[in-house]
């Protein structure tokens, strides 16, 4: 058998210029798998623990020397020797070692490096592409007749930008199933070059946010980049609702507070115990109001998925927005079916939580980043939870602290995920569209 004989974590950076974790995993025969772990801007509370040195004098304390030593002097000696393709079993280990509920003592960043590069360098030990490796080792029995569609970030505000929108992302959702990945990807980067030349000549300005989507500074209203977004469309020639839908990620636990006087709305059923700040329009809604404010934004633009529309701790409302979405009055004429309301802080790729939403009948999609749940395995239960309760799985990068890594489109084709969320441009983001187009390549050669 060809076990593990040495694993080496480093320091580096991710695209927020703060470090982040890379691990190298080596075989007894030479075989390397190397990754590199993301970190979220906008993260949720529940999410797997990101260990930072809080070291002052280093990187004003978002250092990762004690991650990499953890990977080092604690996982390595648990790991080695071990069988790099007992994937599960590694994870367990490294769970177990851990010993607490969100991996705070050796740090997801620490025990998700290692837990991905295992999986890098079984796949190349078998011989096989990632994609194809993580689908035998969790026995998916995957067709890949049909690969993710690119859902791209358009405009970003939030935390992700200066005095943009409230909201934190508007998207583009590529619709054809049947269209090849590099079509889809195609489309997004003309509406992407469509959108930029539309708000040059009105004068909005085309500076980039995190993720590399445009950031107006200024802007009017929430509602604005919608209307941007869907002269775009047509502008670059597809059309809306048939071609390329709208999607959004409010991020609203990044506006939302308590409400001090707590009451429920007469008749809705709505219950109001936070209340959600709208700074662009200089208005606090309660979740009534802004319940209302989406439907108006479902019946009148051609919206396929909807992202922590309310905040984690508003559960109560989430089943309240599902079945406003799915009520047929409110769905666009061009709508070609119903709109998905995504989980990502609710449920932080973890499957306790989703369970729940599950349960609450809270939402119809799940969106999936590794390092929210901190091993593959945790992250490959959730994505086959959601899949068997018929949520939509959309395996994302994150705004914060991205790498060049591409794992999670290799694990999006694995699990036969519905799209794949990341930035239009920057080095970081392209890379896995450029990945996920070789995948294409790779399958049209036999690679299945
Ligand atoms: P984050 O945001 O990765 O910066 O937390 C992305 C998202 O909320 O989807
Ligand atoms: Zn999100």
């Amino acid at each position: 058998m060809n076990t593990i004989k040495h694993i080496r974590a480093r320091e580096i950076l991710a695209s927020g210029g703060s470090p982040t974790v890379e691990v190298e995993v080596i075989l007894e025969n030479g075989t390397k798998g190397c990754a590199s772990v993301s970190y979220g801007a906008s993260a949720g509370s529940k999410e797997a623990f990101v260990l930072r040195d809080e070291d002052p004098k280093r990187y004003y304390g978002k250092g990762m020397l004690k991650a990499v030593a953890n990977v080092n002097e604690k996982i390595a000696p648990l790991i080695i020797g071990h069988d790099p393709s007992d994937q599960r079993g590694i994870d367990k280990l490294m769970i177990d070692a851990d010993g607490t509920e969100n991996k705070k003592n050796f740090g997801a960043n620490a025990i998700l490096g290692v837990s991905m590069a295992v999986a890098r360098a079984a796949a190349l030990d078998a011989n096989l592409e990632l994609y194809q490796y993580l689908d035998s080792c969790y026995m998916l029995h995957a067709t890949f007749d049909r690969l993710p569609k690119p859902m791209v970030v358009m405009v970003e505000g939030g935390v992700h930008a200066d005095k943009s929108t409230d909201l934190q992302e508007y998207l583009i959702s590529a619709l054809h199933d049947d269209w090849p990945a590099k079509e889809n990807v195609r489309m997004e980067m003309e509406i992407y070059e469509a959108l930029k030349q539309n708000l040059k000549k009105i004068g909005v300005s085309t500076n980039v946010g995190n993720e590399g989507a445009f950031a107006p500074f200024g802007i009017a209203s929430n509602e604005k980049p919608l209307e941007y977004l869907m002269e775009a469309i047509t502008a670059a020639g597809y059309k809306p609702g048939s071609d390329a839908g709208l999607s959004i990620d409010a991020a609203a636990s990044e506006f939302c507070a308590p409400n001090p006087s707590p009451q429920r709305a007469s008749g809705s059923g709505v219950i109001n115990n936070y209340l959600y700040q709208l700074k662009t329009e200089k208005r606090l809604l309660d979740a009534g109001h802004l319940l209302k404010m989406y439907s108006e934004w479902f019946k009148k633009y051609p919206i396929v998925t909807f992202e922590d529309g309310l905040s984690e701790f508003d559960w109560q409302n989430w089943p309240k927005l599902l079945a406003i979405a799915q009520t047929d009055t409110v769905r666009a004429e061009s709508r070609t079916s119903p709109i998905k309301i995504v989980t990502d802080d609710l449920t932080v790729t973890n499957t306790k939580l989703l369970k729940k939403a599950i349960e609450m009948r809270a939402a119809n999609a799940i969106l999936i980043k590794l390092n929210q749940a901190g091993t593959v395995t945790e992250t490959m239960d959730a994505c086959i939870l959601a899949k068997k309760n018929n949520f939509a799985t959309i395996p994302s990068h994150r705004g914060g602290g991205e790498t060049n890594d591409t794992f999670l489109v290799d694990l999006a084709v694995a699990i036969g995920a519905e799209w794949i969320k990341v930035g239009p441009t920057r080095g970081e983001r392209v890379c896995k569209y450029n990945r996920l187009m070789k995948i294409e390549e790779l399958l049209s050669t036999n690679h299945k």
